[in-house]
Protein backbone atom coordinates (compact mmCIF):
# COMPACT_ATOMS: atom_id res chain seq x y z
CA UNK A 1 0.00 0.00 0.00
CA UNK A 2 1.33 3.34 -0.69
CA UNK A 3 -0.12 6.55 0.76
CA UNK A 4 -1.77 9.33 -1.85
CA UNK A 5 -0.72 13.31 -2.86
CA UNK A 6 3.05 12.93 -2.66
CA UNK A 7 4.46 16.05 -0.59
CA UNK A 8 7.72 17.12 0.83
CA UNK A 9 6.99 17.97 4.60
CA UNK A 10 8.81 20.39 6.48
CA UNK A 11 9.59 19.09 10.09
CA UNK A 12 11.35 20.50 12.90
CA UNK A 13 13.54 18.01 14.67
CA UNK A 14 14.34 18.80 18.65
CA UNK A 15 16.54 16.23 20.32
CA UNK A 16 16.58 18.46 23.28
CA UNK A 17 18.78 16.61 26.37
CA UNK A 18 20.05 13.07 26.82
CA UNK A 19 18.33 9.75 25.46
CA UNK A 20 16.28 12.50 23.89
CA UNK A 21 19.04 13.18 21.11
CA UNK A 22 19.56 9.17 20.47
CA UNK A 23 16.42 8.37 20.32
CA UNK A 24 15.52 11.26 18.12
CA UNK A 25 18.41 10.37 15.25
CA UNK A 26 16.94 6.37 15.45
CA UNK A 27 13.34 7.89 14.67
CA UNK A 28 14.24 9.65 11.92
CA UNK A 29 16.17 6.59 10.30
CA UNK A 30 13.38 4.76 10.24
CA UNK A 31 10.95 7.31 9.30
CA UNK A 32 12.75 8.21 5.90
CA UNK A 33 12.87 4.80 4.92
CA UNK A 34 8.89 4.00 5.88
CA UNK A 35 9.16 7.08 3.47
CA UNK A 36 11.45 6.21 0.56
CA UNK A 37 9.43 2.83 0.80
CA UNK A 38 5.81 3.54 1.02
CA UNK A 39 4.54 6.63 -1.70
CA UNK A 40 6.49 9.35 -2.81
CA UNK A 41 6.07 11.47 0.24
CA UNK A 42 9.54 12.69 2.02
CA UNK A 43 10.53 14.72 5.67
CA UNK A 44 12.98 17.49 5.04
CA UNK A 45 14.17 17.42 8.32
CA UNK A 46 15.80 20.95 10.42
CA UNK A 47 17.33 20.23 13.36
CA UNK A 48 17.06 22.57 16.12
CA UNK A 49 19.46 22.66 19.29
CA UNK A 50 17.61 23.65 21.93
CA UNK A 51 17.93 22.61 25.34
CA UNK A 52 19.73 22.38 28.71
CA UNK A 53 23.08 23.01 26.52
CA UNK A 54 21.49 25.92 24.71
CA UNK A 55 20.62 27.08 28.12
CA UNK A 56 24.18 27.05 29.46
CA UNK A 57 25.56 28.93 26.48
CA UNK A 58 22.56 31.82 26.03
CA UNK A 59 20.45 31.35 29.34
CA UNK A 60 17.47 30.24 27.47
CA UNK A 61 15.93 26.78 26.41
CA UNK A 62 15.17 28.45 23.20
CA UNK A 63 15.62 31.69 21.41
CA UNK A 64 13.24 34.62 22.29
CA UNK A 65 11.37 34.07 18.74
CA UNK A 66 11.48 30.27 18.99
CA UNK A 67 7.42 29.72 18.71
CA UNK A 68 7.80 32.24 15.20
CA UNK A 69 10.80 29.95 13.61
CA UNK A 70 8.89 26.82 14.29
CA UNK A 71 5.55 27.98 12.86
CA UNK A 72 6.08 27.14 9.28
CA UNK A 73 7.19 23.88 9.74
CA UNK A 74 4.55 21.18 9.30
CA UNK A 75 5.08 19.10 12.53
CA UNK A 76 7.44 19.26 15.11
CA UNK A 77 9.63 15.62 16.27
CA UNK A 78 10.53 16.28 20.13
CA UNK A 79 12.61 14.39 22.06
CA UNK A 80 13.18 14.54 25.42
CA UNK A 81 14.03 17.74 27.87
CA UNK A 82 16.16 17.99 31.10
CA UNK A 83 19.49 17.82 32.65
CA UNK A 84 21.42 18.10 35.90
CA UNK A 85 22.22 21.57 36.76
CA UNK A 86 18.87 23.40 35.00
CA UNK A 87 15.84 23.04 37.12
CA UNK A 88 13.78 20.40 35.59
CA UNK A 89 10.59 23.03 35.95
CA UNK A 90 13.02 25.65 33.76
CA UNK A 91 13.80 23.11 31.22
CA UNK A 92 10.53 21.96 30.61
CA UNK A 93 8.47 25.39 30.80
CA UNK A 94 11.18 26.60 29.04
CA UNK A 95 11.04 24.38 25.86
CA UNK A 96 7.98 21.90 25.94
CA UNK A 97 5.69 23.78 27.97
CA UNK A 98 6.53 26.33 26.29
CA UNK A 99 5.60 24.90 22.79
CA UNK A 100 2.42 23.21 24.07
CA UNK A 101 0.90 26.02 25.27
CA UNK A 102 2.38 28.77 22.65
CA UNK A 103 1.04 26.35 20.40
CA UNK A 104 -1.95 25.33 21.92
CA UNK A 105 -1.87 21.68 21.31
CA UNK A 106 -4.58 20.88 23.49
CA UNK A 107 -5.02 16.98 22.86
CA UNK A 108 -2.48 14.99 24.13
CA UNK A 109 -2.86 11.34 22.79
CA UNK A 110 -1.05 8.36 24.50
CA UNK A 111 -1.23 4.72 22.72
CA UNK A 112 -0.69 2.31 25.28
CA UNK A 113 0.48 -0.26 23.03
CA UNK A 114 1.54 -4.10 23.99
CA UNK A 115 4.11 -5.89 21.64
CA UNK A 116 5.03 -9.24 21.15
CA UNK A 117 7.49 -10.84 23.36
CA UNK A 118 8.14 -7.86 25.57
CA UNK A 119 7.32 -9.15 28.52
CA UNK A 120 4.67 -7.08 30.70
CA UNK A 121 4.67 -7.31 34.72
CA UNK A 122 0.61 -8.08 34.02
CA UNK A 123 0.21 -11.64 34.39
CA UNK A 124 -3.24 -10.77 32.06
CA UNK A 125 -0.89 -9.67 29.30
CA UNK A 126 -0.02 -12.73 27.94
CA UNK A 127 -3.96 -14.38 27.54
CA UNK A 128 -5.44 -10.83 27.31
CA UNK A 129 -5.64 -8.54 23.86
CA UNK A 130 -4.76 -5.20 25.66
CA UNK A 131 -5.10 -1.88 23.30
CA UNK A 132 -5.96 1.08 25.24
CA UNK A 133 -5.43 4.80 24.33
CA UNK A 134 -4.89 7.73 27.22
CA UNK A 135 -6.34 11.00 25.90
CA UNK A 136 -4.81 14.10 28.09
CA UNK A 137 -5.86 17.52 28.26
CA UNK A 138 -3.00 19.71 27.55
CA UNK A 139 -3.73 23.30 27.93
CA UNK A 140 -5.08 23.69 31.75
CA UNK A 141 -6.10 21.50 34.70
CA UNK A 142 -3.12 21.33 37.53
CA UNK A 143 -0.46 22.53 34.24
CA UNK A 144 -2.01 25.99 34.07
CA UNK A 145 0.97 27.18 35.90
CA UNK A 146 -1.01 29.96 37.68
CA UNK A 147 -0.07 30.65 41.16
CA UNK A 148 2.82 31.65 43.55
CA UNK A 149 5.41 31.68 46.46
CA UNK A 150 6.87 34.03 48.96
CA UNK A 151 3.84 35.00 50.19
CA UNK A 152 5.20 35.29 53.52
CA UNK A 153 8.33 37.33 55.20
CA UNK A 154 8.82 34.75 57.97
CA UNK A 155 11.46 32.42 57.04
CA UNK A 156 10.39 28.88 57.57
CA UNK A 157 6.89 29.83 56.98
CA UNK A 158 6.84 30.29 53.35
CA UNK A 159 3.68 29.94 51.15
CA UNK A 160 3.16 28.68 47.86
CA UNK A 161 0.05 28.14 45.91
CA UNK A 162 -0.49 26.47 42.75
CA UNK A 163 -3.83 26.50 41.13
CA UNK A 164 -5.97 24.23 38.74
CA UNK A 165 -7.52 26.07 36.15
CA UNK A 166 -10.96 24.40 34.50
CA UNK A 167 -12.70 26.21 31.84
CA UNK A 168 -15.88 25.01 30.22
CA UNK A 169 -14.73 25.11 26.75
CA UNK A 170 -11.19 23.15 27.51
CA UNK A 171 -12.96 20.56 28.89
CA UNK A 172 -15.64 20.45 26.51
CA UNK A 173 -12.83 19.95 23.39
CA UNK A 174 -10.82 17.32 24.95
CA UNK A 175 -13.89 15.30 25.81
CA UNK A 176 -15.40 15.59 22.30
CA UNK A 177 -12.15 15.03 21.28
CA UNK A 178 -11.83 12.04 22.95
CA UNK A 179 -15.48 10.66 22.15
CA UNK A 180 -14.62 11.26 18.34
CA UNK A 181 -11.70 8.73 18.87
CA UNK A 182 -13.70 6.15 20.90
CA UNK A 183 -15.90 6.20 17.41
CA UNK A 184 -13.10 4.69 15.16
CA UNK A 185 -12.50 1.95 17.46
CA UNK A 186 -14.22 -1.36 17.69
CA UNK A 187 -15.08 -0.93 21.76
CA UNK A 188 -16.80 2.02 21.44
CA UNK A 189 -16.16 3.21 25.04
CA UNK A 190 -15.10 6.29 26.88
CA UNK A 191 -13.52 6.43 29.99
CA UNK A 192 -13.80 9.88 31.96
CA UNK A 193 -11.23 9.95 35.22
CA UNK A 194 -12.15 12.21 37.62
CA UNK A 195 -11.58 13.44 41.27
CA UNK A 196 -15.05 15.10 42.07
CA UNK A 197 -15.45 13.77 45.61
CA UNK A 198 -12.40 15.53 46.58
CA UNK A 199 -11.75 18.18 43.90
CA UNK A 200 -15.49 19.74 44.10
CA UNK A 201 -14.68 23.09 41.35
CA UNK A 202 -13.08 21.87 39.10
CA UNK A 203 -13.67 18.21 38.74
CA UNK A 204 -17.46 18.42 39.27
CA UNK A 205 -17.57 20.65 36.09
CA UNK A 206 -15.26 18.36 34.34
CA UNK A 207 -18.17 15.77 35.36
CA UNK A 208 -20.83 18.22 34.38
CA UNK A 209 -19.46 18.76 30.75
CA UNK A 210 -18.65 15.15 30.35
CA UNK A 211 -22.29 14.41 31.15
CA UNK A 212 -23.22 17.16 28.57
CA UNK A 213 -21.35 16.07 25.52
CA UNK A 214 -21.88 12.14 26.21
CA UNK A 215 -25.69 13.33 25.54
CA UNK A 216 -24.38 13.98 21.68
CA UNK A 217 -22.56 10.44 21.52
CA UNK A 218 -25.31 7.77 22.38
CA UNK A 219 -23.19 5.31 20.51
CA UNK A 220 -20.61 5.30 22.96
CA UNK A 221 -20.35 3.83 25.89
CA UNK A 222 -19.58 5.84 28.84
CA UNK A 223 -18.65 5.95 32.49
CA UNK A 224 -16.85 8.17 35.15
CA UNK A 225 -14.04 6.62 37.66
CA UNK A 226 -12.04 8.53 40.20
CA UNK A 227 -8.32 8.69 39.71
CA UNK A 228 -7.46 6.80 42.22
CA UNK A 229 -9.33 4.00 41.55
CA UNK A 230 -8.46 4.04 37.87
CA UNK A 231 -4.64 3.06 38.84
CA UNK A 232 -6.02 0.41 40.40
CA UNK A 233 -8.34 -0.69 37.68
CA UNK A 234 -5.36 -0.62 35.15
CA UNK A 235 -3.50 -3.00 37.05
CA UNK A 236 -6.65 -5.53 37.60
CA UNK A 237 -9.18 -5.08 34.60
CA UNK A 238 -6.56 -2.97 31.79
CA UNK A 239 -9.14 -5.31 29.60
CA UNK A 240 -11.84 -3.04 29.94
CA UNK A 241 -10.38 -0.11 28.50
CA UNK A 242 -10.86 2.09 25.02
CA UNK A 243 -10.42 5.47 25.60
CA UNK A 244 -9.68 7.02 28.66
CA UNK A 245 -9.71 10.86 28.68
CA UNK A 246 -8.62 12.61 31.92
CA UNK A 247 -7.02 16.03 32.96
CA UNK A 248 -2.86 17.06 32.75
CA UNK A 249 -1.77 15.62 35.89
CA UNK A 250 -4.18 12.28 36.26
CA UNK A 251 -3.33 11.55 32.25
CA UNK A 252 0.46 12.48 32.83
CA UNK A 253 0.84 9.96 35.90
CA UNK A 254 -1.82 7.29 34.40
CA UNK A 255 0.08 6.92 31.05
CA UNK A 256 3.59 6.66 32.60
CA UNK A 257 1.53 3.58 34.72
CA UNK A 258 0.26 2.32 30.92
CA UNK A 259 3.33 2.33 29.49
CA UNK A 260 5.18 0.30 32.31
CA UNK A 261 2.69 -1.96 32.12
CA UNK A 262 3.45 -2.86 28.51
CA UNK A 263 6.83 -3.30 29.21
CA UNK A 264 8.88 -0.23 29.46
CA UNK A 265 8.32 3.90 29.88
CA UNK A 266 10.81 3.45 26.86
CA UNK A 267 7.85 2.13 24.99
CA UNK A 268 5.53 4.79 24.92
CA UNK A 269 4.40 7.10 22.58
CA UNK A 270 2.48 10.40 22.41
CA UNK A 271 1.20 13.57 20.06
CA UNK A 272 0.72 16.88 21.35
CA UNK A 273 -2.19 18.26 19.12
CA UNK A 274 -3.62 21.05 17.86
CA UNK A 275 -6.81 19.41 16.23
CA UNK A 276 -7.41 22.78 14.81
CA UNK A 277 -4.22 22.89 12.52
CA UNK A 278 -3.70 26.13 13.36
CA UNK A 279 -0.46 25.62 14.80
CA UNK A 280 2.08 22.58 13.95
CA UNK A 281 1.76 19.55 16.14
CA UNK A 282 4.67 18.23 18.58
CA UNK A 283 5.15 14.15 18.29
CA UNK A 284 7.64 12.69 21.34
CA UNK A 285 8.52 9.79 23.44
CA UNK A 286 6.82 9.91 27.00
CA UNK A 287 9.80 9.50 28.53
CA UNK A 288 11.95 12.12 29.63
CA UNK A 289 15.77 12.02 29.25
CA UNK A 290 16.96 9.71 31.26
CA UNK A 291 20.35 11.13 32.34
CA UNK A 292 20.79 7.98 34.08
CA UNK A 293 21.53 5.72 31.41
CA UNK A 294 22.04 8.77 28.24
CA UNK A 295 25.35 8.62 26.31
CA UNK A 296 25.67 4.83 26.08
CA UNK A 297 24.04 3.38 23.04
CA UNK A 298 21.35 1.77 25.54
CA UNK A 299 18.16 3.56 24.74
CA UNK A 300 15.21 2.22 23.88
CA UNK A 301 14.08 4.02 20.50
CA UNK A 302 10.45 2.32 20.21
CA UNK A 303 8.76 5.21 21.72
CA UNK A 304 10.83 7.88 19.79
CA UNK A 305 9.71 5.89 16.24
CA UNK A 306 6.41 4.63 17.73
CA UNK A 307 5.75 8.54 17.83
CA UNK A 308 7.31 9.37 14.50
CA UNK A 309 4.49 7.09 13.24
CA UNK A 310 2.00 9.30 15.14
CA UNK A 311 3.59 11.96 13.32
CA UNK A 312 2.55 10.42 9.82
CA UNK A 313 -0.61 9.61 10.70
CA UNK A 314 -1.02 13.37 11.46
CA UNK A 315 0.38 14.30 7.98
CA UNK A 316 -1.97 12.31 6.15
CA UNK A 317 0.33 8.95 5.45
CA UNK A 318 -1.48 6.10 7.23
CA UNK A 319 0.44 3.59 5.15
CA UNK A 320 3.49 4.50 6.12
CA UNK A 321 2.09 5.27 9.40
CA UNK A 322 1.17 1.45 9.94
CA UNK A 323 4.34 0.20 8.10
CA UNK A 324 6.28 1.92 11.45
CA UNK A 325 3.85 0.16 13.72
CA UNK A 326 4.16 -3.41 11.96
CA UNK A 327 7.88 -3.24 12.29
CA UNK A 328 7.92 -2.39 15.50
CA UNK A 329 6.24 -5.47 16.65
CA UNK A 330 8.02 -7.86 14.20
CA UNK A 331 11.08 -6.39 15.98
CA UNK A 332 10.07 -6.75 19.37
CA UNK A 333 8.32 -10.40 18.41
CA UNK A 334 11.95 -11.69 17.15
CA UNK A 335 13.34 -10.49 20.48
CA UNK A 336 15.75 -7.56 19.61
CA UNK A 337 15.09 -5.87 22.78
CA UNK A 338 16.92 -3.04 24.44
CA UNK A 339 18.09 -3.54 28.08
CA UNK A 340 15.04 -1.62 29.81
CA UNK A 341 13.01 -4.94 28.08
CA UNK A 342 15.68 -7.49 29.32
CA UNK A 343 17.78 -7.71 26.16
CA UNK A 344 21.24 -7.21 25.03
CA UNK A 345 19.97 -4.41 21.87
CA UNK A 346 21.40 -1.14 21.35
CA UNK A 347 19.62 1.44 20.49
CA UNK A 348 21.31 1.19 16.98
CA UNK A 349 20.75 -2.70 16.85
CA UNK A 350 17.07 -1.75 17.01
CA UNK A 351 17.52 0.62 14.51
CA UNK A 352 18.98 -1.38 11.90
CA UNK A 353 16.42 -4.19 13.09
CA UNK A 354 13.71 -1.81 12.41
CA UNK A 355 15.02 -0.78 8.78
CA UNK A 356 15.29 -4.21 7.67
CA UNK A 357 11.37 -5.60 8.76
CA UNK A 358 10.18 -2.12 7.12
CA UNK A 359 12.00 -3.65 4.08
CA UNK A 360 11.63 -7.02 4.09
CA UNK A 361 7.31 -6.08 4.95
CA UNK A 362 7.80 -4.08 1.44
CA UNK A 363 9.18 -6.37 -0.13
CA UNK A 364 6.60 -9.59 0.64
CA UNK A 365 3.70 -6.93 -0.04
CA UNK A 366 5.36 -6.44 -3.22
CA UNK A 367 5.88 -10.16 -4.22
CA UNK A 368 1.87 -10.47 -3.03
CA UNK A 369 1.02 -8.01 -5.30
CA UNK A 370 3.01 -9.94 -8.56
CA UNK A 371 1.13 -13.35 -7.47
CA UNK A 372 -1.80 -11.61 -8.52
CA UNK A 373 -0.82 -10.54 -11.58
CA UNK A 374 -2.94 -12.64 -14.28
CA UNK A 375 -0.99 -15.27 -15.78
CA UNK A 376 -1.01 -15.44 -19.84
P1 LIG B 1 12.90 9.50 32.52
O1 LIG B 1 11.75 9.15 31.68
O2 LIG B 1 13.98 10.27 31.87
O3 LIG B 1 13.53 8.16 33.13
C1 LIG B 1 12.79 7.28 34.00
C2 LIG B 1 13.41 5.86 33.93
O4 LIG B 1 13.07 5.28 32.67
C3 LIG B 1 14.92 5.87 34.01
O5 LIG B 1 15.34 4.75 34.73
C4 LIG B 1 15.36 5.75 32.57
O6 LIG B 1 16.60 5.12 32.40
C5 LIG B 1 14.23 4.93 31.96
N1 LIG B 1 14.04 5.31 30.55
C6 LIG B 1 13.49 6.45 30.09
N2 LIG B 1 13.51 6.46 28.75
C7 LIG B 1 14.09 5.31 28.35
C8 LIG B 1 14.39 4.75 27.09
N3 LIG B 1 14.11 5.38 25.93
N4 LIG B 1 15.00 3.55 27.06
C9 LIG B 1 15.29 2.89 28.19
N5 LIG B 1 15.02 3.36 29.42
C10 LIG B 1 14.42 4.56 29.50
O7 LIG B 1 12.32 10.29 33.77
P2 LIG B 1 13.09 11.01 34.98
O8 LIG B 1 14.31 10.21 35.33
O9 LIG B 1 12.08 11.26 35.98
O10 LIG B 1 13.54 12.41 34.42
C11 LIG B 1 14.80 12.68 33.82
C12 LIG B 1 14.75 14.06 33.20
O11 LIG B 1 13.84 14.08 32.12
C13 LIG B 1 14.29 15.15 34.16
O12 LIG B 1 15.09 16.30 33.89
C14 LIG B 1 12.84 15.40 33.77
O13 LIG B 1 12.41 16.70 34.05
C15 LIG B 1 12.91 15.16 32.29
N6 LIG B 1 11.63 14.76 31.70
C16 LIG B 1 11.32 15.29 30.49
C17 LIG B 1 10.19 14.92 29.81
C18 LIG B 1 9.94 15.49 28.47
O14 LIG B 1 10.79 16.14 27.91
N7 LIG B 1 8.81 15.25 27.88
C19 LIG B 1 9.24 13.94 30.39
C20 LIG B 1 9.68 13.39 31.65
C21 LIG B 1 10.83 13.80 32.29
MG1 LIG C 1 5.10 12.28 32.28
Amino acid sequence: MTDPAPRTFRVASIPGDGVGREVVDAGRVVLDEALRLHGASAVEWTELPWGSAYYGETGRMMPTDGLEVLQDFDAIYFGAVGWPGVPDHVSLWGLRLAICQGFDQWANVRPVRFHPGVTSPLRKADTTELDWVVVRENSEGEYAGLGGRNLSARTGGEVAVQTSLFTEVGCERIMRFAFDLARTRDRKTLTSVTKSNAQQYGMVLWDEVFARVAADYPDVETESVLVDAMAARFVLRPETLSVVVASNLNADILSDLGSALAGSLGLAASANLNPERRYPSMFEPVHGSAPDIAGQGMANPVGAVASGALMLDHLGLPAAADAVRAAIDAVTAAGVLTRDLGGAATTEDVTAALVAALREAATSEHLEKADVVPQH
